[in-house]
Parts: structure tokens; sequence; C-alpha cells
């Protein structure tokens, strides 16, 4: 799910004076306190009761499992330093100023991330601790570690439906090369990294193919400090190295002719840059967005000029999870339910054997938007999902709008939404249903200012 696509959608501005409730002054969150701020905090409790689930760190917890086989696997080709205890909540600088996002990004716009006040937030993806993880492994250089992997949640806001929540768990990896004393090496380690894929690809009588023919030509150019050469051994190193992952993953599920492609894209910090995508149920799949690292970021995490080079990805753990363990709800990665967790274990590819399909109930909301004035505030479509997750939480599948249209005469804008309330779990009553979606109705009158048709 790469950064650069989560733009939401702003569904009206408007200049009436939003009535704000009253926040607490600080939010205590995993022990440690911190301010808040009216016009900026726009995490909910609901959101921060997540931050301490660390459910990458549950041995026996689908993500855990996954992340577990990715870690091994990527330790077997080369020394990776892990870390895989940071706190969710960083700094505006880490997530976004550090990494070169320009000011104007949609990526840091309140529609899109979970803020605690003006300077910090809830991390949006991994690359957020890349510098102070270069930093660690430069001092740390007893060992000789080649690289760093990174697991983590991270938070979006986003809409609700099967696939999205929001939080979500990445891992993010990195390799450097020294110049010239491990550059030097590249070749070597290139040739060994084939032979590795060739000897998985023979001994799981699996096949390989790139669908290259449907893909652009690279729009990004090679970086001015590194030669031609370098630039196409690290592509080399850095393709080779994630296609022994996805081969790893696919060999687990049994898939003998994996199809993939590489795309071409941009992330902030990385030249050139690319996306991976497998062909999975009938579909492309995109699972990492990676590229080779900016001499600038470099420079910024304290290496010599021109002493290094290297290469990083980002990896989603969910929706990898989902089709290895056939997991059909976001939601149920989340669920404490015994009848999930109690599915899985170390080391093990369970698919998943759903215990109970409690059925849903439709409830629509249609509003007018209020008047729009003047550019002073804004609605988004996030901003309705996250009424509805705060209230409702995960006892609702989704959240779709059903029906858009502008008055002729009064040329005020109607929406209408349709939520389906459903739990993993449980049946849901239907007066826990009217509570719910009067709380939600209520809310949406408190927050916007609309008027309830
Ligand atoms: N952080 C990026 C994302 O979330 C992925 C990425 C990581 C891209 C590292 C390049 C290098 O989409």
């Amino acid at each position: 799910m790469p950064y650069i696509k989560l733009i939401s959608r702003r569904i009206c501005q408007y200049s009436i004076l939003k009535t704000k409730e009253a926040l607490p002054k600080l939010l205590t969150i995993n022990g440690k306190e911190y301010p808040t701020s009216n016009k900026d905090t726009n995490v909910t409790q609901s959101i921060l009761n997540l931050t301490n689930r660390n459910l990458h760190l549950n041995p026996n917890h689908p993500i855990g499992i996954l992340r577990t086989i990715i870690e091994t696997k990527l330790n077997s080709l080369s020394p990776y330093k892990t870390f895989n205890n940071f706190s969710p909540i960083v700094t505006k600088w880490q997530n976004f100023d550090s990494l070169g996002f320009p000011p104007t990004h949609p990526g840091r716009s309140k529609s899109d991330t979970y803020y605690i006040n003006d300077t910090t937030l809830l991390r949006t993806h991994t690359s957020a601790h890349e510098i102070e993880c270069f930093q660690d492994i430069n001092d740390d250089s007893g060992h000789n570690w080649r690289g760093f992997l990174i697991s983590a949640d991270v938070y979006r806001r986003d809409e609700i439906d099967k696939t999205h929540y929001p939080v979500l768990y990445q891992m993010e990896g990195s390799h450097l090369w020294t110049r010239p004393r491990e550059t030097s090496n590249m070749e070597a380690e290139i040739k060994s990294l084939q032979s590795t894929l060739n000897e998985m690809l023979i001994n799981n009588k699996m096949t390989l193919t790139r669908c290259q023919d449907e893909v652009e030509p690279p729009t990004e150019t090679r970086q001015d400090y590194m030669t031609e050469q370098e630039t196409k051994l690290c592509e080399m190193h850095l393709k080779t190295t994630l296609e022994i992952v996805v081969l790893e993953l696919c060999r687990l599920k049994n898939m003998k002719d994996v199809k993939m492609r590489w795309t071409n894209t941009t992330f902030p910090w990385t030249q050139p840059s690319w996306e991976i995508e497998i062909w999975w149920d009938n579909q492309w799949l995109e699972i990492c967005g990676c590229g080779i690292i900016k001499q600038d970021l470099l420079l910024k995490s304290d290496f010599e000029k021109d002493s290094t080079i290297g290469w990083a990805f980002g990896l989603g753990l969910d929706r990898i999870a989902m089709l290895l363990f056939g997991i059909p709800d976001i939601r149920l990665l989340w669920s404490n339910d015994k009848r999930f967790i109690g599915q899985f274990v170390e080391g093990q590819i369970n698919t998943f054997k759903p215990y109970s399909k409690y059925p849903g109930t439709l409830r629509d909301v249609a509003f007018w938007l209020p008047d729009i004035l003047q550019d002073n505030e804004e609605i988004h479509e996030n901003d309705v999902m996250e009424i509805v997750r705060d209230v409702a939480g995960d006892l609702v599948e989704s959240v779709k709008l059903t029906d858009e249209f502008i008055h002729p005469k009064t040329h005020k804008r109607s929406l209408c939404y349709r939520i389906n309330y459903q739990s993993m779990d449980r049946n849901i009553t239907n007066s826990e249903i009217n509570s719910l979606q009067e709380k939600v109705r209520n809310e949406l009158v408190k927050k916007y200012h609309v008027e309830l048709r």
C-alpha cells in the first residue's frame, strides 16, 4: 500500500465554527504523557487502545508467524539487525520531514494521519525509523551488520471494509555496502542470491514468471553519486532478495507457478523506486514498495559523504497474512476469541476454519452537508469513517457511500452512507444496533453540523 496513493476524498468545506469536545490536556499513551492541541489532535481513544496489542510479537498469531518466517529467510541471506519494539509514537520530522516528504504531501493531512498534537503522530509507516536504525548499525561496528529489519504497527485513517483497518503491520528492511570494501564483492553476493533462488525453484518444482512486458520504462534515473554499474547491482540485489521472500511465501502456500512483476514508482527518499506485485487469486496484489536509498538520507544518518550505498523496502504484512492463512476479514486479526487465536501455531500456515458466520444488519444514515462558504474547515470521507469506528469499533463490517446528489433549488448536497453492523464473534441485538446508529447520527451533527434527513 504505497504511501503516495493514500489520498482521502474531501466531501465538504464549510466555515461554521466546529464545536470541539473538551479534550483532556494530556494523553497518557503506554505510560507516557503527551500534550494535546484543539487544532491538531484527531487520534481517538479507540485507536490508542490498539497501540499496545503488538500482534507481530505474538509467536502464535498469523502476523507474528509471518513476521518470523520472513525474518528467518532474510537472515539466512545476510546478517540483518532486528528492531521489533519501537513505540508507534513518532515526530512529524521522523515520519515525514527527515524522509524528504514535501510540505504539501497529502499523506501529512489530518484526514489521512492520526495526530497526537502538532508535532507528534502515530507513525504511518516503518520508514519513520530508518535514520535511527542506520545510526544504530553504524555505531554497532563490532558486529558486521549488513542492514536492518524493523517490524511494527502503523496507523492510517482510512475507509472501512473487509481489507481496511486503521492499524497495519509493516516490515521494513535495508541493506548497505561500504565503498569500496563491500561494493567490490557485490557481484559475488548477487550470484549467491541467484543460486539460492534457483535452488528453491528446483527443489520445490516451482516456476517464477516475471511479467515485465506490461510494465512501463523507468521514470527515475540513477543518483549522481552512484555509478551505473553500482545502481544496476544494487537493483539486482534488492530484487533478487525480495523474489526469494516471495518464493518462500508461495512455497509455504504450495503455489507452483508464481507470477510477479516489478512496477516503477516514486518515494521521496529512494531513487529509483519500485513496487512488487504478485498474481494471487486472479489479481495483481501489491505487497511492497522499495528503492535505492537517496544519499541525503544516509548523510542525515551520519554516514560519510560518498561512503555508502544501499537499498530499502517496506512490506505490508496484513494482506499477505490474510491470503496465506485464508482469513476473510481483517477484523479477525484483532479478535481475542479463542476460536480464532486457538487455530494458529508458531511456524505453521494453518488455513483458517470459519467458526460461525453472524448475520449483518444494514442501516443508512443520510444527511445534508452544511453550506459551502469559505475555505475554513473540511470534512473528509475518513472523518465519517472515524466517527463510525469510534462509536462501533469492530462491530462494523463496512461503510459505503450509496447515494449522493445536489438539491436543484437549495443547491445543498446530500450524502447517504450504508453501515453494515456485523460482528465476527457474536450476534448483535437490534437494540444494540439502534443505540450505536443513534450515536453515529448524533456525532455527525455535533462534529460536522450536518442536517440529518
Ligand atoms: N514506507 C513505504 C510505504 O509505506 C514503503 C517503502 C519503504 C518504500 C522503504 C521505499 C523504501 O509505502
